[in-house]
């Protein structure tokens, strides 16, 4: 019997990706994002491509009613979730107080809040059929507080220990998350962001594809933490070996973006 995945973030990057991955294993889709019109084209090449089923389900979750919209809509259709991928995300870079407050509370709650409220609706119902896997897309952002993107290192945060927290306690049920901790990495994500050219993004970033394979692979082998690439598995030992005050310094300078330490509008960028 075919499995059905639904995806957060399916309209690029690495939500993209791993749509793909699923469908050419096989596994049904529901694709989730604001972009709809990307969100049917990548539905109708999956179909015609793997013979799979794919869903789209457009919402905003930056819109604190749109996990239930998303899960009532499920259950109107009587679709299961096997996989459930928990992707969408975003970042904001510069200094907190110069950004704006409404855009960084939106993050909180496409971040973390929507992320929970969608493990909340949908995960009870895998552990009664006691199979299922989850996929919280954490970063190595996660692992130290990050100066001039401070809410997004925070969120990440959020993610990494929520999604360890609920593998342990998921031991023994037959359903298994995995935080996936990229870093730096090839998508969209340094436009949206305005991160893109960070000393972070110059030093180096991913290539999408791999990363999304890494994370796929993790999943479905039931790892409770993914970290990706030599450079970001280093990265993360040196900090342990260094004092929190110069984490906090060493961040800082990787996140520095020029216009946006200057900036004083309200952009979010
Ligand atoms: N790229 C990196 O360097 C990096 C590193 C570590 C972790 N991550 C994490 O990886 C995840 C995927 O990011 P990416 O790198 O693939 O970036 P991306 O190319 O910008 O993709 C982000 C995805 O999230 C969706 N999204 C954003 N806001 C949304 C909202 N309000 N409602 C519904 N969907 C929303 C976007 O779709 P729509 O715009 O169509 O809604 C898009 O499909 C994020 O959680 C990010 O924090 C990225």
């Amino acid at each position: 019997m075919s499995k059905t995945a639904l995806v957060t973030g399916a309209s690029a990057g690495l939500g993209l990706e791993l749509a793909q991955l699923f469908a050419a294993d096989k596994h049904d889709l529901v694709l989730v994002a604001r972009r709809r019109e990307r969100l049917d084209a990548l539905a109708a090449r999956l179909t015609a491509q793997h013979g799979v089923t794919a869903t789209v389900i457009a919402a905003d979750l930056g819109e604190a009613a749109s996990p239930q919209r998303i899960a009532d809509e499920l259950g109107a259709r009587g679709i299961e979730i096997d996989f459930l991928v928990n992707n969408a995300g975003f970042g904001i870079t510069g200094a907190f107080v110069e950004l704006d407050l409404r855009r960084q509370l939106e993050m909180v709650q496409v971040n973390i809040t929507s992320l929970v409220h969608l493990t909340g609706l949908l995960v009870p119902a895998m552990v009664a059929r006691k199979s299922g896997r989850i996929l919280n897309m954490g970063s190595t952002a996660g692992f130290q507080p990050g100066p001039f993107m401070s809410v997004y290192y925070a969120s990440k945060a959020f993610v990494n220990s929520f999604t360890e927290g609920l593998a342990y306690e998921l031991r023994g049920s037959g359903v298994t998350a995995t935080a996936m901790c990229p870093g730096a990495t090839l998508t969209e994500f340094g436009e949206v962001s305005g991160n893109a050219r960070s000393r972070l993004f110059q030093i180096g970033a991913m290539p999408a594809a791999p990363v999304a394979r890494f994370a796929y692979r993790a999943m479905m082998a039931g790892k409770v933490v993914a970290i990706p690439g030599l450079r970001n598995k280093l990265g993360l030992q040196i900090q342990r070996i260094g004092t929190r005050k110069m984490v906090r310094a060493v961040t800082a300078r990787l996140n520095r973006v020029d216009r946006a330490l200057t900036s004083r509008t309200s952009s979010g960028t």
